[in-house]
C-alpha cells in the first residue's frame, strides 16, 4: 500500500508521524525576511506607556533586540540593544538628560541614535561622525508606544482609525505575550466559528449563549486588498444578529462588543477591542491593544476595566498566567487553543474545511502583499472619512425579524445587506453613519413585511 493510502487507515500514527515544516514566507519576520520587510511597512505597537519608567526596557520586536527608554528631557528613544562600541546591552544604560549612556565606557546616545559623547576617546575622535547607533522613531498614543521600523524615507503618518477617535469612549491599553508564532494568533479573528465551539458549546459559554448559534458567515476583501472583513449572522430568538469583524493587514483586528447581548435592537455599536498582533520573534508574539468602554457597549456590565492592563484582559482564557494548567484544560480559551498549535504551526499538516475560508483568504492576501513588497510596492495609504480619520467596518447590527421558512437564506440576505451598507457608509462621519445604517436596515425589514 502506498504511503497516501496508509495515512487514511485507522491506527495510522506511524505513517503520520513525520511532521512537515512551517511556511517561512508567512511566519518568519526577522530582519531581511520577506514577511519581516512587509511588517516593517506599518507602525507597530511595541509596549505600553506604563512600562516605560525610570529604567530602560529591553524589548524584542520582529526578531530585533531593542531598548526603549524615556530620557530625563521626556523624549522616548528606541535603540538597538547592543552598544555600538563593544556591544554591552543598553538595558543597563544610564538614562541621561538627553539620551542614554552605556554603562561600560560611557558612550552617550541621543534618541535618534546620534553619538553625543565618547568620553574615553580623544577629544577630536572621528567616531561620532562615522556612525549613528541603530534607532527607530516612536509615537506615543493613548497609553501605547508605537515604532516605525521600516525605511526612514517611507515613514507614513501614524494612522488613526475612527474607533480610536470616538467621543465619550474610554480606551484602556493592554498587552499579552503569547509563546507562539504571530500568525496563529492573528488569523483567529478570521475564524468566527471557533466562537461557537471553543467559546460556547465545547465546555461552557465564555460570553453569552447566543454565540453557540451556528452563524452564516461571508468574508470579503477590503478595497485595495488592505484587509478582510466578515459578516457573521445568527438567529437568536426574535432577533437577527449581524456581526461585522475585520482584520487590516498585516495583523490589526477589531472584534465588536465581546459582551454583546442579543435582547434588544442595536444599530452599529462599534468595537470592544482594537488590537495588533506583533511578532516578537518567530516563536513568540504579543497582542498590544485597547479595550473600549462606552455606553453603547456591554449593556450587561460584564467587562471590568480593572482587569485590563499589562498581561491581562477582562475575559477568560486570554493569558498563560491567569489560570492553572488544569483550569486551562477544563475550560480552554483562545490562549490554550492558539498556543497549543505549536511554536510555529505547520500549515502543510492541517486539513482545512468550509469554516476555514477566512483563514485561507487571509493567508493568501498576506502572501500576495509580502510578495508585492518584495517587488518594491509600498502599501497604500488608507482613505479617511468625513471626520478625517480612517473608517473601519466592525460593529454589530441586531434587529427584530420574524423567523422565515428558510431562515438560513434570510440570515445570508441580511448579512450581505449589512456588509454592503457598512461598506457603502465608510465615507460618512461617525453619527451620520450609524443613522444611515439604521435607516437602510429598517427599510429592508419593512420591505419584507
Ligand atoms: S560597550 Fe558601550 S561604551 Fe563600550
Ligand atoms: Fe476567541
Amino acid at each position: 500500500m502506498d504511503n497516501v493510502k496508509q495515512k487514511r487507515r485507522p491506527f495510522n500514527g506511524y505513517y503520520r508521524s513525520v511532521v512537515a515544516s512551517e511556511d517561512p514566507e508567512l511566519t518568519h519576520t526577522g530582519p531581511g525576511t520577506p514577511a519581516g520587510e512587509y511588517f516593517r511597512r506599518f507602525w507597530q505597537p511595541i509596549a505600553m506607556t506604563e512600562q516605560v519608567g525610570d529604567l530602560p526596557l529591553a524589548v524584542e520586536v520582529l526578531g530585533e533586540e531593542l531598548v526603549l527608554f524615556r530620557d530625563l528631557g521626556g523624549q522616548l528613544g528606541l535603540l538597538h540593544k547592543y552598544c555600538s562600541h563593544r556591544r554591552a546591552s543598553l538595558e543597563y544604560g544610564i538614562i541621561s538628560e538627553k539620551g542614554i549612556r552605556c554603562c561600560y565606557h560611557g558612550w552617550l546616545y541621543d534618541v535618534d541614535g546620534t553619538i553625543l559623547e565618547v568620553p574615553g576617546e580623544p577629544e577630536n575622535s572621528p567616531i561620532p561622525k562615522r556612525i549613528c547607533h541603530g534607532a527607530y522613531p516612536v509615537h506615543e498614543y493613548k497609553g501605547l508606544v508605537f515604532a516605525w521600523m521600516g525605511p526612514p524615507d517611507e515613514q507614513p503618518e501614524f494612522p488613526v482609525f475612527d474607533t480610536m477617535a470616538q467621543a465619550n469612549n474610554e480606551m484602556v491599553p493592554y498587552l499579552i505575550d503569547y509563546p507562539c508564532n504571530w500568525l496563529q494568533v492573528a488569523e483567529n479573528p478570521m475564524d468566527p466559528f471557533h466562537s461557537v465551539f471553543l467559546h460556547t458549546r465545547v465546555t461552557r459559554a465564555h460570553f453569552n449563549p447566543a454565540w453557540g448559534a451556528m452563524p452564516v458567515v461571508e468574508w470579503h476583501n477590503m478595497d485595495g486588498g488592505s484587509g478582510i472583513y466578515l459578516t457573521n449572522t445568527r438567529r437568536w430568538n426574535d432577533y437577527l444578529w449581524v456581526r461585522t469583524a475585520e482584520v487590516f493587514l498585516p495583523a490589526i483586528a477589531q472584534p465588536p462588543d465581546i459582551y454583546q447581548n442579543v435582547e434588544t435592537e442595536k444599530f452599529f455599536p462599534r468595537v470592544g477591542i482594537t488590537k495588533w498582533t506583533v511578532p516578537v520573534n518567530d516563536t513568540s508574539c504579543r497582542i498590544v491593544a485597547w479595550r473600549h468602554f462606552n455606553d453603547t457597549l456591554d449593556l450587561d456590565h460584564k467587562g471590568d476595566r480593572s482587569q485590563v492592563g499589562f498581561g491581562k484582559v477582562d475575559f477568560v482564557g486570554q493569558t498563560g498566567t491567569e489560570r492553572s494548567y488544569e483550569e486551562g484544560q477544563r475550560s480552554p480559551g483562545d490562549y490554550e487553543a492558539q498556543v497549543s498549535q505549536g511554536k510555529i504551526t505547520v500549515h502543510a499538516d492541517e486539513m482545512l474545511g468550509r469554516t476555514d475560508v477566512g483563514v485561507a483568504s487571509y493567508r493568501q492576501l498576506l502572501r500576495d502583499a509580502i510578495r508585492a513588497t518584495a517587488s518594491g510596492a509600498v502599501p497604500r495609504t488608507l482613505a479617511v472619512n468625513a471626520d478625517g480619520v480612517i473608517p473601519t467596518m466592525a460593529g454589530d447590527v441586531i434587529v427584530a425579524v420574524p423567523a422565515a421558512d428558510d431562515d438560513i437564506a434570510l440570515q445570508r440576505d441580511i448579512g450581505r445587506l449589512v456588509g454592503e451598507i457598512v461598506r457603502d457608509t465608510l465615507p460618512l462621519g461617525w453619527n451620520e453613519r450609524s443613522t444611515e445604517i439604521e435607516r437602510r436596515v429598517r427599510q429592508w425589514v419593512a420591505g419584507r413585511e
